[in-house]
């Protein structure tokens, strides 16, 4: 059975009531619209950990652009349905007044990482990713919590966030789950045309192969991507794209 807890006040008596203090809590932060990607992190928690918690909380502060906002996918029943398929204890659904009794006016900013790639052209998303983040750790101290390599940057920036705070938590990176046709998997990608859909595997496919940066975004310019880069950073293959009203991200290994 998985509870929903919508309150910060309902998770504190749950941690005391149910003796979870001595339990390995693992923890999986995410937007809902779930799928196959959101699983994988979804199922090595319930793997590693006595007790899962999930969170689906769309967090607007990270969000740059009110349209991506306003037409993030909502999918609650879906969602909930996943959750208790794959035996998830709680999973934690809170609302802004919940998060941000603050309204916002105490935040997280990194100075150097976030500053390049997605952070370059989202003002302030990782400020709120960040804020977000170690709102929610603070909240249901997990003993590990479990992220995508799908966002490589934001994997790292809360990694790295976790020990320079001294956070007693462990930070678990997960493999990206891709569409059988190599598209890595993500919430937007229902938002494409189907046009679109078809065409957005050409990203990944031209991300992992022997082409430099600069020829890769030429191709995908040329081909109807509008991009924001095309990065190697330590042997790692960053991208951003448009397709239509889409923002596409994904990296690979070299
Ligand atoms: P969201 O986009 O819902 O993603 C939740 C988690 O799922 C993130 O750690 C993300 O990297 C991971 N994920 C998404 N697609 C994946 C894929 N194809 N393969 C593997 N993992 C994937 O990322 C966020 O939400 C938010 O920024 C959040 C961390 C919840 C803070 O608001």
């Amino acid at each position: 059975m998985t509870e929903i807890i919508n309150t910060v006040h309902d998770w504190r008596k749950i941690i005391n009531t149910e003796n979870l203090i001595n339990k390995n809590i693992g923890f999986v932060p995410t937007m809902g619209a779930l799928h196959s990607g959101h699983e994988s992190l979804i199922k090595k928690s319930v793997l590693e950990n006595d007790k899962t918690v999930v969170s689906i909380y769309v967090n607007p502060t990270q969000f740059n652009d009110p349209d991506d906002l306003k037409n993030y996918p909502k999918t609650f029943e879906s969602d909930f349905e996943m959750l208790k398929k794959n035996n998830v204890d709680y999973l934690f659904f809170p609302k802004y007044g919940d998060l941000y009794p603050d309204n916002y006016a105490y935040k997280v900013t990194e100075s150097n990482f976030s500053k390049i790639l997605c952070g370059a052209h989202r003002p302030n998303h990782f400020d709120g990713v960040l804020t977000v983040v170690l709102k929610l750790l603070n909240i249901i101290s997990p003993k590990r919590a479990y992220f995508g390599e799908k966002d490589f940057q934001q994997y790292t920036l809360i990694k790295e966030m976790c020990k320079a705070f001294f956070l007693d938590v462990e930070i678990i990176p997960v493999s990206t789950v891709r569409e059988n046709d190599g598209l890595a998997m993500s919430s937007r990608n229902t938002l494409l045309t189907e046009e679109d859909r078809k065409s957005a595997p050409f990203f990944s496919k031209l991300l992992k192969s022997l082409k430099s940066d600069s020829e890769i975004t030429v191709e995908l310019e040329e081909n109807g991507f509008k991009v924001d880069y095309i990065q190697t950073i330590s042997g790692r293959r960053f991208g951003a794209v448009h397709l239509g009203k889409v923002r596409l991200i994904d990296n690979v290994q070299l």
